[in-house]
């Protein structure tokens, strides 16, 4: 991997450089590559991986945005949470990377098979990353991988749920397109008290025509 500062840098020969005085620190020295966020989708999870993933869902939990997880489960509980998703077919788990350090994910949950009558819909679910690596754009590459991939899937209609505290996570869908349909009054349960829940859907592909501009003025 290259080093960004330093090669935005204007290139300066080695003979005219300043020479470095004997005993002092460099006036400006080279500030630090900037994370590398990427996303992908795990069809399987190594060693590794399986304990980063834990690590920061730890650290989601604790934050407080720990996709349903009031407090932090024994490790072997989570570590038996996420290869039960690996194994399970409706669920395809994408992850988010800073410097290749998983730091999050999120999940599609797809219909049951018995569901023929919303076989064409499937669900956003526990989408999260660790404090430590959000505001690097990962969540938004997040949701837009797996909503190509639930595409690509052949389904037609994206829903998700949220809590109305999770602001940025609200914030996020909203830019992306996703639309408010309802609200639930009791829909989670934390720090003593109910919490309201949001619900939202994304068409994937357009399945009503766009309002034409009389119609968009009633
Ligand atoms: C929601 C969450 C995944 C966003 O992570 P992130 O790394 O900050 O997200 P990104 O850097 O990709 O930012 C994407 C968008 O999120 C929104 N956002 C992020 N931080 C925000 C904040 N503090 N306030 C308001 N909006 C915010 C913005 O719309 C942002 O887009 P912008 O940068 O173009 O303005 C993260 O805050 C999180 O894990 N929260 C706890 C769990 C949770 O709420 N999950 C959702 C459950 S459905």
């Amino acid at each position: 991997m290259t080093d960004g500062p330093e090669n935005d840098a204007p290139a300066t020969p080695a003979s005219e450089a300043a020479p470095a005085k004997s005993g002092t620190a460099s006036a400006n020295p080279p500030l630090p590559a900037p994370p590398v966020p990427t996303v992908e989708r795990a069809e399987t999870l190594n060693t590794n991986d399986l304990h980063d993933l834990c690590d920061a869902a730890e650290a989601a939990i604790i934050d407080g945005g720990g996709f349903g997880w009031l407090k932090p489960p024994p490790r072997h509980t989570l570590e038996a949470y996420w290869k039960g998703v690996m194994l399970i077919p409706e669920r395809m788990l994408f992850v988010a990377r800073l410097d290749g350090v998983i730091a999050g994910s999120c999940q599609i949950q797809k219909p049951p098979r018995n569901n023929e009558a919303q076989g064409f819909a499937c669900n956003l679910t526990t989408n999260f990353l660790a404090p430590w690596s959000r505001g690097h754009g990962l969540a938004r590459q997040l949701v837009e991988i797996a909503e190509r991939n639930a595409r690509d899937a052949g389904f037609r209609i994206l829903n998700l749920d949220v809590r109305e505290t999770q602001r940025a996570a609200i914030r996020l869908y909203e830019t992306l397109g996703y639309s408010k349909f309802g609200e639930h009054p009791f829909y989670a349960f934390a720090n003593d008290r109910y919490v309201r829940g949001y619900f939202y859907f994304k068409e994937l592909i357009p399945l009503r025509p766009a309002a034409t501009p009389s119609e968009s003025l009633t």
